[in-house]
């Protein structure tokens, strides 16, 4: 596996690859790398030559108030499940590279609507920084394919909104979320959970599950939501969201929606963890 750090590097070995009429794939990730990511890299194998992911913790998308500093770096070992999974090469730039002049003074892309609620609306700015950031990555990389988890749901409507708005010859590829054994999806941030909070985080995929069962049989989305809220939040966790949504548009689903996505965040100690799941009536 190469590891570039400099823009030039990384034209440099993409265009030799594109004079060879190579096709390629890009996995985006902040690094910390667990099954799920390493699920994106396998995926892309299916549909390209080459596979080139990044790992770069995004400054744009974190707000005031979220510690980008405490974000868990653990290049070692990222770089080597990215080598056991045949990553053929691996960019890792600085803010400096991807923000030369600074954030504030930084042209940005914004993904109306889609952005806006759920995630969009708890962290506010955020999906600007993840499209700005991807938008970026995509003209260094110039991908054929992109991989991204359904695990942020969000994102990949988002992501997948902004290619096909600004005509990027691109193809998303949306991969399943990755989980453990009780359900609870693989994240990073399930590192900030303390052993009580391990047992109590899987109540999350559990009620979005029981929630999705329920609406087979009730239409009272809201009513049912509130309730799913409730459990959520009598096993020990603290709600922030739980919608039952038009799978593409992300608007509230009306009765007549036969294509669904529960999305849903909570917060589990110092955690904020998020999870979804795709509904089909
Ligand atoms: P990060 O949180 O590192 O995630 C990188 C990719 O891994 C995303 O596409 C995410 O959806 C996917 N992923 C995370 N957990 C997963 C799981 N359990 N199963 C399957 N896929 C999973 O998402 C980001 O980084 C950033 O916002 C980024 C797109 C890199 C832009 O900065």
């Amino acid at each position: 596996m190469k590891i570039v750090s400099e823009i030039s590097e990384l034209r440099h070995l993409i265009s030799e690859w594109r004079l060879q009429g190579l096709k390629i794939a890009f996995v985006p990730t902040m690094g910390n790398l667990h099954a799920g990511h390493i699920s994106l890299v396998t995926e892309a194998h299916r549909h390209a030559d080459k596979v080139v992911a990044s790992i770069f913790v995004n400054p744009m998308q974190f707000g005031a108030n979220e510690d980008i500093d405490n974000y868990p770096r653990t290049m070692i070992n990222d770089q080597q499940q990215l080598i056991a999974a045949n990553t053929d090469l691996l960019f890792i730039p600085t803010p400096k590279i991807i923000y030369p002049n600074g954030l504030d003074k930084q042209s940005y892309v914004e993904v109306p609507n889609v952005s806006d609620g759920y995630c969009g609306e708890s962290r506010p700015g955020h999906f600007r920084g993840v499209s700005t950031v991807v938008c970026k990555l995509f003209n260094l990389v110039q991908p054929d394919v992109a991989c991204f988890g359904l695990k942020d749901y969000q994102q990949v409507q988002v992501i997948q909104t902004m290619v096909e708005d600004l005509s990027m010859p691109i193809k998303i590829i949306p991969v399943d979320t990755v989980r453990e054994d009780s359900g609870l999806a693989l994240s990073s941030r399930n590192g900030y959970l303390t052993k009580e909070e391990l047992k109590q985080a899987p109540a999350l995929a559990q009620n979005i599950q029981w929630l999705a069962n329920e609406i087979k049989t009730n239409n009272d989305f809201i009513g049912l939501a509130k309730k799913a809220a409730r459990y959520i939040d009598n096993a020990g966790m603290k709600t922030d969201y739980i919608h039952i949504c038009h799978a593409k548009t992300l608007q509230p689903a009306s009765e007549d929606d036969t294509e669904l996505v529960i999305l849903a965040a909570a917060h589990c100690g110092k955690a904020r963890l998020i999870d979804n799941l795709r509904v089909y009536l």
